[in-house]
């Protein structure tokens, strides 16, 4: 303890964090130990660097209006087929995807760390009861969807879940408790991602949450890289002869797992991380957009854009930031080891924000001017990983089939949105079988008996419509 404490006292010296050397030194053997080290794993240099520029959006080297006044629509989408021959692409692109499927090579990537506030559901959001008759959760959801492709590919898909310190335990306790769904439960692996503290934006101290502990959350799902890395799953991946990562995440009830197509696309252009865009339904709605700066493909979070650049036309009166990112993604493994060289290379993005805290006197400190928020939390998102490929990949999903996730307590991407979606197209999917269901019932479809309408139409022709998984209610 005696190393570790003269290293972190040098440490806290050197940065000018007086407030953390007079209270290490109140406190007792054990909490004195848990606090030095949390702070042995604290770069104060990168924060320093950070609270310096002390500018607001990314702590990358260029601001974020540069680099969206150079912006333009993205120059090349796989658009949704809109004629026999794009059918043809597409159906050439699923069969690429599914033989990638059959052999093995595909994992799916579910990111699942956030805290889900804005829905205010006191729970990990994987376990938000979503389904229209029965109310299954969005994890099982996702379970089933899994198994299902298991079950069609005859092959194995390991399923790789980042939980945060907020959710990884309740997460994990939620799928024991439910058998995992029916998944091999040595298919499915949890794995935490990391924290960043909080730092005092006028002091550039970091904040204390308990006597031993600092203010901490998420480092955002960018975290992913190393999360991943530290957990040996980019070896086990390997190992395993795993290719491509099917990334999603919790709060999209109606993302089309290990979509075939996406995952063809991917393979016969070669892409290293590839997305899945809709069109958005407003200049203002709350989706990060995929455009082009410079020649390289990027995503420019929906923060970041005052309303009048988000609803900036070009020349041909058409939205330049149109292509809503569904944050469905795939990833290249190879890729994946190639952001961990030499450390994350990911940039960190700042959010200013009020953040309790204990004070000088022992009491816990309760901010709340919306104008003067008194700390600067950090994060890292996947997306930045876009420019660091030499080849991506955007490819236009059906917005009404693949998006419609759960994010707002009401309103938009809200639960009765999400439900409402998953109830709509299982009707579409029992009228395309001939099935006309009264208004006033709702449907809900396992994925397990059907992920499309033509395996519905197969599943009724051979059970009926009395069958588990098929629920009218
Ligand atoms: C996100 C995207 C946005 C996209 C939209 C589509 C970001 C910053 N923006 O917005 O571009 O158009 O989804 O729905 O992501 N998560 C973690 N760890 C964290 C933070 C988040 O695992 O530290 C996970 C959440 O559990 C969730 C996902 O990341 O699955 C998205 O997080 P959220 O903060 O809700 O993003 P949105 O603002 O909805």
């Amino acid at each position: 303890m005696a190393n570790l404490q003269s290293e972190v006292v040098e440490k806290l010296n050197q940065f000018g964090q007086c407030r953390l050397l007079s209270h290490l030194q109140s406190l007792d053997e054990s909490n004195a130990l848990n606090l030095l080290r949390q702070l042995q794993e604290v770069d104060f240099e990168m924060l320093r660097t950070i609270w310096q520029k002390g500018s607001a959006g990314t702590a990358s080297t260029e601001s974020a209006a540069d680099r969206i006044s150079r912006a333009k629509a993205p120059a090349t989408v796989v658009r949704q087929p809109g004629s026999n021959n794009d059918l043809q692409i597409w159906s050439r692109a699923a069969e690429t995807g599914s033989a990638a499927l059959n052999a093995g090579k595909v994992a799916v990537i579910t990111v699942a760390g956030g805290q889900g506030s804005r829905l205010g559901f006191d729970h990990p959001k994987g376990m938000f009861p979503i389904g229209p008759v029965t109310q299954r959760t969005l994890f099982q959801i996702f379970a089933e969807q899994i198994q299902a492709r298991r079950n069609l590919h005859h092959a194995d898909i390991l399923w790789l879940i980042m939980t945060s310190a907020a959710t990884h335990h309740e997460t994990v306790t939620f799928f024991e408790s439910h058998g995992f769904f029916g998944l091999d439960p040595a298919s499915v692996h949890f794995f935490q991602q990391g924290s960043l503290p909080a730092i005092e934006a006028a002091s550039g101290e970091l904040l204390l949450a308990e006597p031993d502990s600092l203010c901490l959350s998420p480092d955002g799902h960018g975290g992913l890289v190393t999360a991943l890395q530290k957990a040996g799953l980019l070896d086990l991946l390997k190992q395993r002869g795993v290719e491509h990562l099917f990334y999603h995440q919790v709060d999209n009830p109606t993302v089309i797992m290990c979509d075939p197509a996406l995952l063809g696309f991917h393979i016969q252009q070669q892409s290293q991380l590839t997305t899945n865009v809709v069109r958005k339904v407003s200049p203002t709605e709350r989706m990060g957009v995929l455009a082009d700066v410079d020649g390289r493909t990027q995503i420019i979070e929906y923060s970041e854009l005052t309303a009048e650049q988000a609803a900036s036309e070009d020349e041909a009166g058409q939205w330049i930031f149109w292509a809503g990112n569904t944050a469905i993604h795939v990833f290249s493994r190879e890729f994946l080891e190639q952001l961990t060289e030499g450390g994350c290379r990911l940039p960190l993005h700042v959010a200013r924000k009020n953040v309790a805290h204990l004070g000088n006197d022992g009491q816990i400190v309760k901010p709340d001017d919306p104008a003067h928020p008194n700390a600067m939390k950090l994060e890292r998102f996947i997306f930045d990983a876009l420019p660091l490929a030499d080849k991506t990949l955007i490819v236009e999903g059906n917005r009404e089939r693949e998006f419609n996730p759960v994010k707002n307590r009401d309103g938009a991407d809200s639960p009765t949105t999400s439900r409402d979606a998953l109830n709509r197209i299982a009707r579409e999917w029992l009228n395309l079988a001939g099935v006309d269901i009264p208004a006033d019932k709702s449907v809900e479809i396992s994925p397990l008996v059907a992920m499309d309408a033509d395996q519905l139409a197969a599943s009724i022709a051979q059970h009926g419509l009395q069958q588990p998984g098929l629920l009218i209610g």
